[in-house]
């Protein structure tokens, strides 16, 4: 049996998560639970997987949850609870599915007590990559991506020598505006971009997904997991999801990574790696399914995209204020504060305006963070009026 975290259990991939743990009982004990906000979730979680610590986002909200007679159970609260959840001893792998560079302290911490971090946060690697990669070198210890892109090449690239590998080919759905013109766009609403056509994901990562700029993320997030360039990432449109994503090798030949669109076969791999199981879902027809579609990214309708490239190029803090301002302007698109393309140019402003560090330390990070999402703040004030 395998001690296992959860951070985000209440989320999509928390819940999924649960899901395909539930399925294998005897491989993993539920050490720790967190969850930000829903109270009554966390308490359905506690009383069906018993675990020894759960965390909420706030101290008044455990507070809260002391007063339901749970069983046995240490309640912890925001960042030092989930910091004292993945230290412990008795856990061997930290899921990390919090959304959000809130996610960079709890896998710091879960790397430095040397446990293996199943990566489903993308904003992680996206705002803190050389940290983080520099922390897994000194601990020894994996990430094991979660993002189905990620964890398709990481199965791709089994038994590959690195000299062999030539680039990386991410698939994007292409999102619910796929087909929509530039004018279009201007009048989505959050309601519109929130219907994304193949996948069921929490809201922030679903308006990325509509933006592109959660491809963008990716591109950042695979060129911390794999140690390539930019210009050796390409992004390919494919919007049945069904190719999750491909390697090409020197020789020309081009691997991939297929199955059914649902989070909990890469969720799976990546908690039960290097081992596999049965599937928790609907094998793939490919008959039934008929015929693949490809095409170019448009980076003029969706430039978000083309912003993460640009980020990933000048490298030092430029991606950490591109994510904190992405999180940002999407906070505020769905609160109705902006329009759907405010969204790349509130971000491409407050990159304009940055200082940029080129070799930060955390220090640095957490403070670029922050200044972004003020700046970003301010510019969505001016767009108001
Ligand atoms: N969903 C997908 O299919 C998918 C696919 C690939 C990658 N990802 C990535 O996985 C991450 C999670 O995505 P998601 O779609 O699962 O998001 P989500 O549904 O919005 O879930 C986010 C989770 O984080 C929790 N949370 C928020 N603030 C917290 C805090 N301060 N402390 C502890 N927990 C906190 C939420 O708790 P409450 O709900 O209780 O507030 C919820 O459990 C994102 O980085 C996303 O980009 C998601």
């Amino acid at each position: 049996m395998r001690g296992i975290v959860i951070l985000g259990s209440t989320g999509s991939i928390g819940t999924q998560a649960l899901d395909v743990i539930s399925r294998m009982p005897d491989e993993f004990q539920v050490v720790g639970l967190a969850a930000g906000t829903n109270i009554d979730l966390l308490e359905t979680q506690i009383r069906q997987f018993k675990p020894e610590t759960a965390s909420l986002a706030a101290f008044s909200l455990t507070d809260e949850l002391k007063g339901r007679e749970l069983p046995e159970v240490e309640l912890l609260s925001g960042q030092s609870g989930l910091q004292a959840m993945v230290e412990r001893d008795d856990v061997d792998l930290v899921l990390n599915a919090v959304v959000g560079s809130q996610g960079i302290r709890p896998t710091l911490a879960a790397i430095k007590a040397g446990k293996d971090v199943a990566l489903a946060n993308k904003e992680t690697l996206v705002a803190a990559g050389s940290i983080i990669m520099q922390a897994v070198k000194e601990h020894n210890v994996r990430i094991l991506p979660v993002d189905s892109e990620h964890n398709a090449i990481f199965q791709c690239l089994q038994g590959v020598e690195d000299d062999y590998l030539q680039k990386i080919i991410l698939t994007a759905s292409g999102g619910p505006f796929r087909k929509n013109t530039a004018q279009e766009l201007e009048q989505m609403t959050p309601k519109q971009a929130l219907d994304h056509p193949t996948w069921n994901m929490g809201d922030k990562v679903t308006i990325d997904s509509a933006t592109l700029m959660n491809k963008g993320l990716e591109v950042i997030e695979a060129h911390w997991l794999f140690g390539l360039p930019g210009t050796r990432i390409d992004v390919v449109i494919h919007p049945q999801s069904i190719i999750h994503s491909l390697i090409e090798l020197i020789d020309g030949s081009v691997l991939a990574q297929l199955g059914v669109p649902d989070m909990r076969l890469p969720i799976q791999y990546a908690l039960t790696y290097p081992k596999r199981s049965n599937s928790p879902v609907p094998l793939l027809s490919l008959a039934e399914i008929g015929s693949l579609e490809f095409e170019e990214p448009d980076m003029q309708r969706f430039p978000c995209l083309g912003l993460a490239f640009d980020v990933l190029k000048a490298g030092g803090t430029y991606p950490t204020v591109l994510n904190a301002a992405n999180e940002a302007a999407v906070e505020a698109f769905l609160k109705g504060q902006i329009g759907f393309m405010d969204i790349p140019r509130v971000v491409n402003e407050v990159l304009q305006g940055h200082q940029n560090v080129s070799e930060p330390d955390l220090h640095d990070i957490l403070e670029m963070d922050s200044t972004a999402r003020k700046d970003c703040a301010l510019h969505i004030n001016r767009l108001n009026g």
